[in-house]
């Protein structure tokens, strides 16, 4: 059996982007793989994060996996800090790469522009390393993540061959899965960038799995379009209209296509409506789950420390 393997960073909320990404992928597909799931807590120190908040969202995210259907029976679901394994061999993979390669990746640099002057970079650099660790210590040949960790996963199989070439045959090389609807949901406001869990707080463009309901209602309904006035699918002409229609075709199960015909004659006031009710009861079912889980958090540290002992094992040995 095959083994498969994804992770979020508790830097903020989870977002409806993480979960079309990261998350729905991983859940239907977990019977079909050796699965595990984890938390990336150590990547989310490679920036400034308040302690307190990082030990909540942990338990957040442990609660939204359960919501969203991460059945414990069959994955492993763990915090990445509590297998060591994954620094022990994030550390080696470092000693295999250049410094001129890791410059050159696409998130490193888009997020060292973002730092202030005298923050450090040095975890930002390093993070390819760490996550072809996560990887590559389970043999992992599946990762689900979203577009935006393509680069990521490329990486790991550069790593894991150079590795293999040198040493012998020692890992086996993973290939990303990215959703065929919503690799990259954009932000509500602005559909020319992407939405992000690391946005400000009050960010209008951007869903949180835990917003108030009617707050998400609102934010759809303030979403950018375009003055043409018709609903179809068109990522370069009508980025907003389309960022739409992928959100209801991922809570409805509906391919492009049969929106496209669904919706051809709604006005965008209407069609609005359509999605704003669509997502919002599909967040609402798991947020109702959700606060089932988070209210027992005895239970949930239960849960990481039996997913850690499960995923150790594998870890260990291959370490
Ligand atoms: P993170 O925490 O930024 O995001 C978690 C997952 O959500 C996906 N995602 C999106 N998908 C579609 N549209 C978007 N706008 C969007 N924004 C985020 C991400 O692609 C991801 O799948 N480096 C990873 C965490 C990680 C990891 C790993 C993942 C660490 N080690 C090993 C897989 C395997 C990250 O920062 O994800």
């Amino acid at each position: 059996m095959k083994t498969m393997i994804t992770g979020v960073r508790p830097t903020g909320s989870i977002t409806l982007a993480n979960y079309i990404g990261g998350i729905k992928g991983f859940v239907e597909q977990q019977y079909n793989y050796n699965s595990l799931i984890f938390i990336a807590d150590i990547h989310g120190l490679t920036t400034y994060i308040d302690p307190q908040e990082i030990r909540n969202n942990i338990l957040d995210i442990t609660a939204m996996y359960m919501a969203c259907g991460i059945d414990i029976n069959n994955t492993a679901l763990f915090m990445q800090s509590d297998v060591l394994e994954h620094c022990n061999l994030g550390f080696l993979m470092a000693f295999q790469c250049s410094v001129g390669e890791l410059s050159r990746m696409t998130q490193f640099k888009a997020k060292k522009q973002s730092l202030g002057k005298n923050e450090k970079d040095m975890g930002l650099f390093i993070y390819p390393t760490l996550m072809a660790a996560d990887i590559l210590l389970y043999d992992a040949q599946i990762v689900p993540v979203g577009a935006d960790q393509r680069q990521h996963i490329e990486k790991t199989r550069d790593f894991g061959e150079r590795f293999n070439n040198i040493y012998g045959n020692t890992f086996k090389l993973p290939d990303y899965q990215i959703p065929k609807i919503g690799a990259r949901i954009m932000n509500l406001q602005d559909p020319s960038i992407k939405m992000s869990k690391s946005a400000l707080k009050d960010d209008k463009g951007t869903i949180l799995m835990l917003d108030d309901i009617e707050i998400t209602r609102k934010k759809i309904m303030a979403a950018c379009t375009d003055s043409e006035g018709k609903v179809y699918y068109d990522e370069e002409n009508k980025p907003g209209i389309s960022n739409l229609i992928s959100l209801i075709c991922v809570v409805n199960n509906m391919t492009i296509e049969e929106a496209n015909k669904k919706y051809k004659d709604y006005n965008y006031k209407d069609f609005k409506i359509e999605v704003a009710d669509n997502v919002c009861k599909f967040i609402k079912g798991i947020q109702d789950k959700f606060y089932q889980y988070r209210s027992d958090e005895i239970r949930l540290k239960e849960i990481l420390t039996a997913g850690a002992n499960k995923a150790r094992i594998y870890a260990s040995k291959k370490l």
